[in-house]
């Protein structure tokens, strides 16, 4: 008899935006007339910019001709793409960040999934709450979150901390240590963010424990505020422990591109073994390299023009935010997020479930948002809505939100 990875079995329900995207799906087979505005899942609607384009013909190009064709990539990413990364997201900001100590890869979703097998299954896992799913679930397929409880909607070996209204959505240093925490800021799903010196506690306090930071920055191109770090390496002593993970697709429209990279400095170390070492014997092993089309492409995302043409596609979506944050709140919504992030995160009204209102919201706007309780525990009573729509899409939604 062969023997499954029970741990799967532990995981409740499908992964949220499959199960929203089935909501959806059956809403809008039943409603043919109704035009479904889709708020939810934070895929980008903007095209590629110029730039990016014209290099990725370049790049087909070569790769039709003999002379300039390319097989497999090298497994931790084109030295082109690395060096420009190492100098503009980070020497430029003053953070001692080699191109030998990133990782390009097909994206932050996969990597933030990944990188727990470095690890040991005993640790403990903490995250903010709510959270990205795929930092739990993934930690839940590799066995080490212990039992569920519906009840709570918590696992039983996961440290959470809250981020409500409550404390200003800034998580509390855990009172137990764990092993890996989880962050990422500005925050997905609550739209919100810390600053540069509360960051500065987390790395001081796992240098102290020794416990180790995933640091996801995917949305660091949306920063408008000085006091936000766009990297955690801007924090003194980040380099002995954090791992940092960026993604190409909210400040470049990959999502369907797909482009990502880890950043996991020499410096850090646990118990004698080098983290380095291991994502590169892990990458080297599991992953082939990103396409060189992709990282033609990525590479374009920081060229001169690249960088204008970027900056006015996220001023763009950050547009979008305003318009929801600022539409919401007229309507005498309680509103967060939206500042230095495409997300807005609304309390839900009249006390309704998260899912309440995802109900409502779909059935008589015909709007569809992400339930916050599917993130977490705290995210029950919230909600939120992404501002990566169409700017005629996004005024439409908050019209008829308005109109309720
Ligand atoms: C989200 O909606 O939270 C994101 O699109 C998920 C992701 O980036 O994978």
């Amino acid at each position: 008899m062969v023997q499954v990875n029970d741990n799967y079995q532990k995981l409740p329900g499908s992964y949220l935006f499959s199960t929203i995207a089935k909501k959806v799906a059956a809403f809008a087979e039943a409603n043919p007339d109704k035009e479904v505005i889709r708020l939810g899942i934070g895929d980008v609607t903007q095209p590629l910019v110029p730039a990016v384009v014209a290099a990725m013909h370049r790049a087909v190009d070569e790769m039709a001709d003999a002379a300039t064709f390319h097989g497999y990539a090298p497994d931790l990413g084109y030295e082109f793409l690395r060096s420009v990364i190492a100098k503009q997201d980070y020497q430029d900001r003053g953070c001692d960040i080699q191109k030998d100590e990133i990782f390009v890869s097909d994206g932050a979703k996969s990597d933030s999934g990944n990188i727990q097998e470095i690890f040991s299954n005993d640790l403990k896992i903490a995250v903010t709450d709510p959270v990205y799913p795929v930092y739990v679930d993934s930690n839940v397929m590799a066995g080490r979150c212990g039992e569920y409880s519906a009840k709570e909607q918590t696992w039983s070996n996961v440290i959470y901390m809250p981020c409500t209204r409550e404390n200003g959505f800034v998580p509390e240093l855990p009172k137990e240590t764990p092993g890996i925490i989880y962050l990422c800021f500005p925050n997905n799903p609550t739209g919100t963010t810390i600053t540069k010196a509360q960051l500065q506690e987390w790395v001081d306090y796992a240098n102290r424990t020794g416990a180790v930071i995933i640091y996801d920055a995917a949305y660091e191109a949306y920063i408008t505020e000085p006091d936000v770090a766009h990297s955690i390496y801007e924090c003194a002593g980040a380099d002995t422990c954090a791992i940092e993970i960026r993604s190409f697709s909210k400040n470049a429209g990959f999502t369907g591109v797909r482009l990502g990279f880890t950043v996991v400095p020499k410096a850090l170390v646990r118990g004698g073994v080098s983290l380095h070492a291991m994502w590169a014997r892990r990458h080297g092993t599991k992953y082939n390299g990103a396409p060189y089309i992709i990282q033609r492409a990525g590479e374009a995302v920081y060229s001169k023009e690249g960088r204008a043409q970027l900056k006015e596609q996220v001023a763009f979506y950050m547009k979008n935010a305003a318009v929801i944050k600022e539409g919401l709140s007229a309507a005498g919504y309680e509103v967060y997020g939206g500042v230095n992030a495409p997300y807005i995160w609304l309390k839900t009204p009249g006390n309704m479930s998260s899912w309440e209102f995802f109900d409502d919201l779909l059935a008589r706007a015909n709007v569809v948002g992400t339930p916050g309780s599917g993130f977490g525990p705290s995210g029950e009573g919230y909600f939120r809505l992404t501002a990566f729509g169409s700017y005629e899409n996004t005024k439409a939604a908050l019209a008829r939100i308005q109109a309720l």
